[in-house]
This record gives structure tokens, sequence and C-alpha cells, in this order.
């Protein structure tokens, strides 16, 4: 399908889940509400395939022509997310085995190994009977593969389905066991293998496995789902041909690959929670848990819009946008009123196509239904249907996304760097998702937009780029910052392994030291109140011993924290805020970017010569105080005073 002219609306309907007898006018209502499109069908395989080979496809058939009737587009999902009972009865090994070896059970979703081959014939028969019927189908606009990979705790799976898929994987990476012995180092506590044949999975050690091993079974595990959705994706294009290639990837989740995945999608799409995943997380201090309970962290749903455009060449979605409580966090209050609609409008700022809410009518049933909707179960509107004819009559007169445009400052991003730190975290606190949002938020306060970008990407275009820390620089790495020619930053562990999991013989920054002529000799993890003093900020969590004869551009407690050489930084510790304000603000000035100083709770983002400004704070908010150029010419949304919850949107 083509790009879209304006901000796209969606829903995520169930028709399996009520009488048919709604089906018609929940469509005419969707209609009228301003919906363009409806997701259905990825939860339906008992439904569509009642018995083993026996297709139920007549309600489909009459659910589909009923909301393609009021002109909906239909997002058709795989229902590869739930096996039926009887599928899981026949083949009950299909299921994965958790880090115990237990079975994750039938009763729930996802209860099932990406390696299973089995299973992956079974979903290719599914995907292929779904795609001969519904394909050319010219109500279809889009299909999503399966459901969220990965969602609770699914993607590593230790059956012995896996472990003859790891065997085969490695026996391809390494040609010969001996090159897996030098890899890994297996020499160390006699682990020398005779045949790949004689590798397990890395679980039920008795004190930690070989890191080279756990680190080859998390990229081995991640290759699992980009082929599982290869399957499918190939599939469904050969029978629907023009139609998108979706899936719905999840908030701070690093389990596997998303730049992989997302090469076989035409859009990367994302489901955004924020009220859940400011409660759900561990990192955000209980103060911002606090003060944000009603709107979300000020940068997380702009954190994953920029990360997911970046996964799929900047096509993105919101495919599934929370419309009041849901129901899996630990606490679930409702957004302020105005928060679904500064979402929806902070999504189009990002760039989206679509925002599609989950769901249309809360269920009276099963596990979701204290998960609000649209409607409430009576079918009576709930808070969200008041905010969202408000943005779909606000956003006619906005931009449309624009797939093309480059933000001028590049976050480089690595799923590679998550698995690796979490094999061999050294301390507990040092966590890479965390640095990359710290390093992501201080890029926002300055008021800079940002592309998260994949660490070999193309960075001609950017006028700056950081990456909060690439652990293995590989050859392609070094050549694209080495041809970069504006400010970067390289955060700490970089080049600190090689691909093999080993340090490097020229010691950290390993190839690095080819930019930057430093060595790292020994590196310290902090505990919890642990400081090294800098002066106006102070070093905690880690610090690296360095030798260079570079001069320190910060130091704390004695010892160099930022070492520059012209525009190439290297961060030998982890930063506070005020640190990465300071250093940040030198980087843009240099790339001769203007920065602003934003207050906490306020966030603007540019979308082509439209600005946009947010209000996530609990106070009202004086934009002329942080924006001195602010509506100069008028506001086409909002005013110089932002409430909470609101937006300003204006020509500059
Ligand atoms: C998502 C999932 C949906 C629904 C929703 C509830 O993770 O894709 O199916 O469970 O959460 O918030």
């Amino acid at each position: 399908m083509s790009e879209t002219t304006k901000l796209q609306l969606g829903v995520c309907y169930y028709p399996e889940h009520w009488p048919e007898d709604l089906w018609g006018e929940d469509a005419r209502r969707m209609a009228e509400l301003g919906i363009d499109r409806v997701r259905i069908g990825e939860f339906a395989w008992s439904r569509i395939e009642p018995e083993p080979g026996r297709y139920d496809w007549n309600w489909l058939d009459r659910a589909i022509a009923t909301l393609a009737g009021e002109g909906l587009g239909i997002i058709l999902g795989t229902p590869t997310a739930t096996p039926p009972k009887w599928l899981v009865d026949r083949m009950p090994d299909m299921l994965a085995l958790d880090v115990e070896d237990r079975p994750r059970g039938f009763g729930s979703r996802r209860h099932y190994c990406f390696s299973h081959e089995g299973y992956r014939a079974e979903c290719a028969r599914i995907v292929a009977a779904l795609a001969e019927r519904y394909g050319e189908n010219p109500a279809i606009a889009a299909w999503q593969t399966d459901n969220e990979y990965g969602c609770h705790n699914t993607t590593l799976s230790y059956s012995g389905s896996a472990a003859a898929a790891f065997r085969l994987w490695l026996a391809e990476k390494y040609g010969d066991v001996d090159a897996l012995n030098r890899a890994w180092g297996t020499v160390f506590w006699s682990q020398d293998y005779r045949s790949f044949d004689a590798v397990n999975l890395p679980n039920l050690t008795v004190t930690e496995p070989n890191p080279a091993h756990v680190l080859d079974f998390r990229r081995f595990s991640s290759d699992q789902v980009a082929s599982f959705n290869r399957l499918q994706a190939d599939i469904l294009r050969e029978h629907s041909p023009g139609r998108d290639i979706v899936h719905n990837f999840m908030g701070f989740y690093t389990e596997f690959d998303h730049h992989a995945v997302g090469r076989d999608l035409d859009v990367a799409t994302w489901d955004s929670y924020p009220l859940g995943f400011l409660e759900q997380f561990p990192f955000f201090p209980e103060e911002e848990k606090q003060r944000y309970a009603r709107q979300g962290h000020p940068d997380v749903a702009a954190f994953h819009h920029d990360l997911y455009r970046g996964c799929s060449g900047g096509r993105w979605w919101v495919m599934e946008q929370q419309p009041g409580p849901v129901n899996w966090a630990r606490f679930n209050p409702a957004p302020l009123p105005g928060m679904v609609r500064l979402w929806n409008l902070e999504a189009l700022a990002h760039g989206a196509e679509l925002v599609s809410y989950f769901r249309w009518r809360q269920a009276p049933f099963a596990q979701e239904q204290m998960h609000s909707g649209l409607l409430r179960p009576d079918s009576s509107e709930d808070v969200a249907f008041a905010e969202t004819i408000m943005v779909a009559e606000e956003t006619r007169a906005l931009p449309g996304p624009d797939a093309g445009r480059r933000a001028p400052v590049a976050l480089l991003f690595s799923y590679e760097a998550q698995w690796l730190f979490d094999t061999q975290p050294q301390g507990r606190s040092f966590r890479y998702i965390e640095l990359a949002f710290a390093l992501y938020s201080a890029l926002r306060r300055l008021g800079l937009d940002i592309d998260i970008v994949a660490p070999d990407a193309d960075l001609s275009g950017y006028r700056m780029a950081v990456a909060p820390s690439l652990p293995i620089l590989r050859a392609a790495i070094i050549d694209t910052l080495a041809a970069f020619d504006g400010p970067l930053l390289i955060g700490p562990r970089s080049g600190s392994k090689t691909a093999d999991f080993q340090i490097p013989a020229e010691l950290p920054p390993g190839p690095l030291q080819s930019l930057l002529p430093l060595k790292v000799v020994r590196v310290e993890s902090l505990r919890d109140g642990l400081v090294e003093e800098g002066g106006d900020f102070s070093i905690a969590r880690w610090i690296e011993h360095v030798e260079t004869d570079l001069d320190a551009e910060f130091s704390a407690g004695g010892r160099g924290i930022v070492l520059q050489q012209d525009l190439r930084r290297y961060l030998a510790g982890w930063p506070d805020d005020r640190l990465l304000a300071s250093v940040l603000g030198r980087m843009a000035a240099e790339a001769g970017l203007e920065t602003l100083a934003l207050p906490a709770d306020l966030r603007v983002r540019r979308h082509g010569d439209h600005v946009f400004a947010f209000n996530h704070g609990p106070d009202t908010i004086a934009l002329a105080d942080h924006v001195p150029d602010a509506g100069a010419d008028g506001f086409l949304i909002g005013s110089a005073e932002l409430p909470p919850a609101g937006v300003a949107v204006w020509r500059g």
C-alpha cells in the first residue's frame, strides 16, 4: 500500500468475541469516529480451524465484508501466537521449555518454540490458507505476522528442538568444532567439545555458563525469530501482492534483533502503553513513577517511535495504543484527560502513518476483562472515544508522514550490546537499555530530534552521532565511524570484546584505538551510593581507567571521563544528566545545531515545517519561557500556555 497523506486511525477488533448482530453497528460507529483501519484475526486460530484441517471461513468472510462495507481497511493477523489446543495435544513437544526445562503450557498464549519444525510447518499451512483465501481481497490493506514476538518472555526456549537447531547453527557458523573451542575459550574449566552434537544449551549449569556460549545462543535465538517471521512474510508476499506486511513490536524489549526482523517487513509497528511501561520497568526512579503515573514518562513513547522508525526503512505505525487503564502492570491508573490525544499527536509528530487503539470494546470475560477500550463492555463510549473524535478532526489539518526525512542526530542502538552486557554485566547497574535511554532523554531535553539507528547504519546526512556503547566493533562499524565527520560520542565499554566475546589483544576499546588513541586498562563497577565527583557532575555505576596522551575534557575522581580528539569523544564512565547536558550541548554547538534547555515535563518535536510541543507534567507550562520563538506566527493547535496533557503546534 502506498504511503498516506494524513495520520490514519485504526482499532483492534475481535469479531469472534461478540454476537454477530453487533458487528454492523460496530463497523458503522468505527467509520463515523474516523477510523480508517481495523486489525482483526490475530488470536482466532481455534475459530478459523476448529478441528484439524476443517476450516470455518464463513464467519471471517462475513466479518471482513461487514467491516469493509463501511470503508474500513483490514489489517489481518496471522493467528500463530495462539496455537489451538488440538494442535498442542497432537505435538506436545512444540511447547517452549523455560530455563529450568519446564514446558510453557497451554492456557494463555505464545505457547510455542520458535525452533519446532512441526510447528513451523503448521504455521506455514495456516498462513498459506489465510493468504490464499484473502490475499487478493480488496478489503485487505495489510497483514500482521503473529503477535508481539517474545512477549511473556518467549524468545528463548531450552527445548530439544532448540538444541538441535542450535547445533546446526553452530556447525554452520564455525565449520569445525575446534574453531568453536578456540572462539569460546573452552580450554577454560575443561569445557572442550569433540563434536557439535556434544554441545547443549547454556542452562542448568552449576554456575555461570561460558559467556561466548550464551551470546551465541542469544544470537541464534534472535535468528530463529527472524526466520520464523520470514517464513510467514514470504508466504504472504506471494499470495497478497501490494499489501504491507507488518509486525507489532513491544516496549523496552531487546531479546531479538528488531533491525533484522524489520528487514523482512514493510512497516515496523509497535504497541504503546505509556502508563504500563512507566509502572512496569524497574529503572525509573520512584519520584518519576509518581510524577508521570497518569502521563507516562515524557520520553518513553518517543524513544520507541524513533527506534522503530529505524527498523524498517522509515515507515512505522503504532499498532496498539493504550486507551485507558490496562490490566497487566503492577498498578493501572487512568491516563490524565487529554493524554490519549497527546499520544496520538506525538506519534504524528514523530512521523507515524497510523495509530491504532487497543481495543474497540472492553471484553467482559477472560484474561483482559480489566483492560479498557474505546467502548465499555456495554458498548457505551469510554473516555478515549471523545479524544479520538478530536484527534480525527485535528489531524486533517496536520502534515502526514514522511518516511524519508532524517533527524539531525543519530543514536546508534545495538541489540547485541544488550545481550552481551546481560551475559557479563560486571556490575548489576550496568544496563545498556537504560544507558541508551539516558542519552536519548538528554538529547531530547536539549530540544533535539533523533533517529535511533542500527549500529551499522549509514551516518551520512547526520549532523551528530552518539553510540551509548558498541562493545563489539566490527570493521564495517569502524569504517562508518571513521567516515563520519560530525561530532561523535562513543560510550563506555565500546570495543571491549571481540565478536567471540574475548578481550581484544590490543585491550579495549579494541579497533576504536585507530580513531581515538587511548587504552582502557582497568574497569570498576560502583555499588549504589559509591560515586566519583567531577565538580558539577558525578560518575556512578561504572568508571574506566584510561591510559592516553589526550587531554580530558571532563574528569572525575582524578580520572579523565570525557576524552576528546577533535570532534570525537570517548566517555569512560556512566554519565549523569548534568554531564550529558554539557557534553551533548557542546557537540550540538560544534554541529551548528540550536539547542533549548527544556524542563523535565516539556518536549518538542519538529515535523517538516511544523513544530510540536507536549506537556507531560501535572502543571501548566508557559512556552515562551523555554521555546523563545514558539508560535511567533500563531498556533495551529493550542496556545502559549500549555496545560497538563496540552499540545501546541505552530509553523517554525
Ligand atoms: C499487548 C498484546 C495485546 C493485548 C495488550 C493488552 O501486549 O499485543 O494482545 O494483550 O497487550 O495491553
